[in-house]
This record gives C-alpha cells, sequence and structure tokens, in this order.
C-alpha cells in the first residue's frame, strides 16, 4: 500500500471520528456494547441545532476514550424513542452496560457534557494513593468542586461507618459531583494541622477547601450544599440544578455580547466577592445588568431596588440581608392560579417561538394554517343559516338511549 493510501486512510478515520455516530433502530442492540453517549433530536428543534456542532465537538473529544458517542433522530425512530423514555429534545442520556442509563439535566457546553460523560461512566468512589494524585485531582478540578474523605491508619467502627455513608452519597450523586478518599499521608502539611480526627471530609472549590465540621447524620445535606462553586456560570437547565440545593438562589444576569461587558463583569465581580468573602454568612449560590434572589421551595423572587450596576459590594450586601430578613422587599412571582396561566402562555409562545426561529416555513404549516382554517370553519357556521337537521338528530339518539333503558 503506498504512503499516499494510508495517509488517506488516516485521515479518514479521524474524520470519521470527529463527527458523533448517526444511529437508527439498531441503537437496540448496539447499546449492550460498552457505553454509550447519544443526544436525542428533532429536526425541527432550534435547541438542537444549535448542540449539533456542540455534539461534534464532543465526539471528537472523547474519541480516544472508551465512550462511543452517537445521535439519533427522535422524530424517525419515535418507536425507540419512546421505549427509552425520551420526553423532550434534545434529551442527552448516558448508557452504562445493558441496564442502567443516566439523563443529563446540566449545561450543554461541551466541557459540561464531557463531564457529565465521565461522571456517569464512573466509578463513583475514587481512591488517591500519593501526593500526586492528590495534586493531579487537584489539578484536573481546578474549576470544579471536589470532595475527599482522607482517613487513617487506624481501624475502628466510627470509621467505617463514615466511610460507608460516604460511598452511599457518592453512588446517589455520581453525576453532580467528584468524590475520592485518600489517606492521611497524601495531603500537605498545612491542611494536616487542620484535621483532628479521622476520616475527615474535605471540600475543594474555588482555590480553598473547607473542612465538614457536622456529624454522620447532615452530611449528605452539607454534600448537597456544597457540591456548587461560589459563583457558577449557569445556563436555563443548570439553572435548575442550583435549585435542588435547598437554599436561596442569588441570580445574576449579565449580557456576554454587550457593548459594556466590563460594567457587567463589575457586578459580577461583587457579587463573586460578596458570595467568598461572607461565605459563612450567605452561603448561597449566586449565578450570571440583572438581578434577583429565587426561592425554589415557593417560587417567589426579589429584586433590588436599585439599578444593579449601580451596586457597590456594601449594597449588594444590604440587599440579601433584606431578603433574607423578608423586610423592606417586596416578592414576585409564586405558584399562584394566576402565575401558573401566566406561565403556560409563556411556554406556548417560547415554544411557537423556538420553531419559528428554526423553521419559518414548517412553523407556518403548523401553527398558521390550522388558525386560517379554524377562523374560516368558525366564520361559516356563525354566517349559516340555522337549519333544524343537528336537532332531529339529537332527538334521534335520546328516543333509542331511552328504549335501551327499557329493555334493561
Ligand atoms: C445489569 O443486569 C445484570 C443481570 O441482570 C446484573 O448482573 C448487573 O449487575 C446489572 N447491572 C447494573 C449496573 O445494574
Ligand atoms: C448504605 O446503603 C446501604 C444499602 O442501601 C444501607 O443498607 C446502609 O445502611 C447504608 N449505610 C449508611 C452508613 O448509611
Ligand atoms: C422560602 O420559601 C419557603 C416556603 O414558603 C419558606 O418557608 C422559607 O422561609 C423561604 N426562605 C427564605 C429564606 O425566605
Amino acid at each position: 500500500m503506498s504512503s499516499a493510501t494510508f495517509v488517506f486512510i488516516a485521515w479518514l478515520i479521524t474524520q470519521v471520528n470527529c463527527h458523533a455516530i448517526e444511529l437508527d433502530e439498531n441503537f437496540h442492540s448496539l447499546r449492550d456494547d460498552g457505553n454509550w453517549l447519544v443526544m436525542f433530536y428533532a429536526p425541527w428543534c432550534g435547541h438542537c441545532q444549535r448542540l449539533h456542532p456542540t455534539w461534534d465537538d464532543v465526539s471528537r473529544e472523547l474519541s480516544e476514550t472508551e465512550i462511543k458517542v452517537g445521535k439519533l433522530d427522535a422524530t424517525k425512530y419515535s418507536d425507540l424513542a419512546q421505549e427509552l423514555g425520551i420526553k423532550g429534545f434534545p434529551t442527552i442520556k448516558f448508557f452504562k452496560d445493558s441496564n442502567s442509563s443516566f439523563d443529563h439535566y446540566g449545561g450543554r457546553t461541551t466541557d459540561a457534557i464531557i463531564g457529565f460523560a465521565r461522571r456517569a461512566q464512573g466509578p463513583s468512589l475514587r481512591t488517591l494513593h500519593s501526593p500526586g494524585h492528590y495534586k493531579d485531582a487537584k489539578r484536573k478540578h481546578k474549576l470544579e468542586v471536589f470532595f475527599l474523605l482522607v482517613t487513617d491508619n487506624s481501624d475502628n467502627e466510627d470509621g467505617k461507618l463514615v466511610m460507608e455513608k460516604y460511598k452511599n452519597i457518592s453512588d446517589e450523586k455520581v453525576l453532580e459531583g467528584y468524590f475520592y478518599t485518600g489517606n492521611s499521608r497524601i495531603i500537605p502539611d498545612d491542611i494536616k494541622t487542620k484535621i483532628q480526627n479521622y476520616p475527615q471530609l474535605i471540600v475543594y472549590k474555588d482555590s480553598s477547601q473547607y473542612l465538614y465540621e457536622g456529624d454522620l447524620e447532615s452530611m449528605w445535606k452539607w454534600i448537597n450544599e456544597e457540591r456548587f462553586l461560589f459563583f457558577p456560570k449557569v445556563d436555563e437547565i443548570s439553572f435548575y440544578e442550583t435549585t435542588t440545593s435547598g437554599k436561596l438562589v442569588v441570580l445574576l444576569a449579565i449580557d456576554e455580547d454587550y457593548d459594556n461587558y466590563k460594567e457587567h463583569l463589575k457586578l459580577s465581580n461583587i457579587a463573586r466577592l460578596v458570595a467568598w468573602e461572607k461565605r459563612e454568612k450567605y452561603h448561597n449560590y449566586i449565578a450570571l445588568p440583572f438581578l434577583l434572589v429565587y426561592n425554589a421551595s415557593d417560587g417567589i423572587y426579589y429584586l433590588p431596588d436599585q439599578a444593579p450596576l449601580s451596586m457597590t459590594k456594601e449594597s449588594f450586601a444590604s440587599f440579601l440581608e433584606k431578603v433574607i430578613a423578608k423586610e423592606d422587599i417586596v416578592g414576585y412571582g409564586g405558584y399562584s392560579f394566576i402565575q401558573k396561566v401566566h406561565r403556560v402562555i409563556w411556554n406556548i409562545y417560547s415554544t411557537v417561538k423556538d420553531i419559528w426561529d428554526a423553521q419559518p416555513i414548517l412553523a407556518l404549516v403548523f401553527f398558521l394554517l390550522p388558525t386560517l382554517l379554524i377562523c374560516f370553519v368558525c366564520y361559516n357556521m356563525c354566517t349559516m343559516e340555522e337549519s333544524d337537521e343537528g336537532t332531529d338528530e339529537f332527538e334521534d339518539e335520546e328516543r333509542v338511549e331511552g328504549e335501551e333503558d327499557k329493555l334493561r
């Protein structure tokens, strides 16, 4: 074989690897064969179209791993999609073994999706064997959150219970965090001096580490609260995730395409500082010039009474203070009937708009034509002279029913 052919084949192979595999009904039998990361899409869905380039990136990045990346047109193979429990578009799923799968609810960036796949692939709990491993983990998760349970050589019952509980939590939360264990000899001395009892649970985030001081009972709650960065960047999907922390969520929306993006960043830095410096006090999750505080349990949100861009560190903190005290501040939204109706209308509007943005002609066929048809029918019905045919039919039916009654 000439070297030119060889080069061509090599090129072909890399090209093939760059694109996600387009799956069909055969996925039924393929899924048993290892780990699959699959996007289920509909051709008309705008969010799906925006995801396709990302999906190719994901596929390229994972080409060297044991994870296979595919996509499936769920409208074309609707039976299979239904069987796999696909309800919306796009849906991202990870299929592990033949009997377990995970849904991705996080962000739709390449990094977020790859992170999801890596976590789902498991294992849920990894051991760091040396100071080198420890440093690697810190480097790898520099922009993320991870937990480490530090053990010593003693072999007591309490320690075993803590370990077991930690393992249980890591199994449950495998998608939501990274969990490690390691012997005390792998951690640096400055951290070791802070530890009084082993095993000691530590969370690493935002270039710092925090030691868990609670008991076995509250461990789940603590991990659930600590699994976010102080100031994570969220999108519409990962925002939902932050609401499951059981805490108030402070949301800051800024526009990256805005001319004065620097001004927006200034506010975002203030929020970040408050979240970080006043950690003990607020310890809430401040994300993405529009600013609100949202209570996920009653759906009520609070807005500051001054333009976010003119806020200082002091006024920002005092705004949070008012929200917590519920004094001198108005709450909006909530789960009242009117709010629910409002939301339904908004959802319909945004779905139609989404389809319109992606495929205007399809939207016309879907919505405008039926609307016109209905209007036409209504118009005809209203202008038509009343006939008594309908009344006759109605009477006939009543008579038949009456006779049946008698027979019974
Ligand atoms: C999947 O099923 C097989 C056999 O039914 C079982 O041995 C295996 O443990 C299961 N795997 C998972 C992850 O549940
Ligand atoms: C861990 O999970 C197992 C199985 O669900 C349960 O039996 C055990 O009590 C749990 N351990 C702890 C310490 O919570
Ligand atoms: C959030 O809403 C719940 C339910 O109404 C309420 O009990 C709780 O106090 C609220 N939290 C704050 C901090 O306002």
